[in-house]
């Protein structure tokens, strides 16, 4: 008897949890930026983050995928104690890439790659000893997103799928910001399954609100 009440209790306990965080499924068990979910279709669904926290660091170069590698490192670096105090931080989720396109074939972009800040540490949050990582507030802003599976982090199908994406926001008449968006990934390497990616394009808002 006592038995299952302690079990009913904890069974409770772990709804009640699950329910609070309201996290979706592919962050796992790590930290990921609010958001709530305003209209969706079979291509897209427009999301509003609530303001958050972000290290970040920016790369120029040509390739994405080299560019990420870099940026991730650097990153990496940072919350593993690359930072004021020598503290480690936990892994965050996605890994978000914000790809600004150079104008022709021969220009470079600017990639600029960010980890949100976990909850617990956006008050009172370590600053970076690397002059490349620097962390900043993003005030709430709206987003485009189109989601897929698999090992999607490549420069031809992030390109494939931000160009469909703006193709598709195109054809229903929607404002967005051009010239820039972001890839969300959300999984380390040698997870083989489940897999989750993200395009993220900007609303235009009229307010003038682009940074995330
Ligand atoms: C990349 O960043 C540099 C330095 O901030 C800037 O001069 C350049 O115009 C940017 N390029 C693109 C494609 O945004
Ligand atoms: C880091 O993650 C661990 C394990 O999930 C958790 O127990 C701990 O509270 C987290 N610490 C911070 C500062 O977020």
């Amino acid at each position: 008897m006592k038995v299952a009440y302690i079990l009913v209790a904890a069974a409770f306990a772990v709804c009640l949890s699950t329910a609070a965080a309201k996290k979706p499924w592919f962050c796992h068990y790590l930290d990921c930026p609010t958001y709530t979910v305003g209209e969706s279709n079979e291509d897209y669904e427009v999301r509003t983050y609530a303001k958050g926290k972000y290290a970040s660091t920016k790369i120029e170069g040509y390739l994405y995928s080299a560019s990420l590698l870099q940026g991730f490192k650097r990153l990496f670096d940072y919350i593993s104690g690359e930072n004021e105090g020598s503290v480690k931080i936990n892994m965050t989720a996605p890994v978000a890439t914000k790809v600004e396109h150079g104008d022709g074939p021969f220009c470079k972009s600017n990639f600029t790659v960010s980890f949100f800040v976990p909850f617990e540490d956006q008050e009172d949050t370590p600053k970076p000893t690397n002059p490349a990582v620097f962390l900043h507030d993003t005030p709430s802003a709206t987003f485009f997103v189109s989601q897929y599976g698999g090992f999607g982090q490549d420069d031809i199908t992030i390109s494939l799928k931000a160009n469909a994406l703006a193709d598709k926001l195109t054809t229903a008449g929607e404002n967005f910001v051009e010239g820039l968006f972001f890839t969300a990934g959300y999984d380390p390497p040698f997870r083989l399954t489940g897999r989750h990616n993200e395009i993220w394009i900007v609303k235009q808002s009229g307010a003038g609100v682009t940074s995330a």
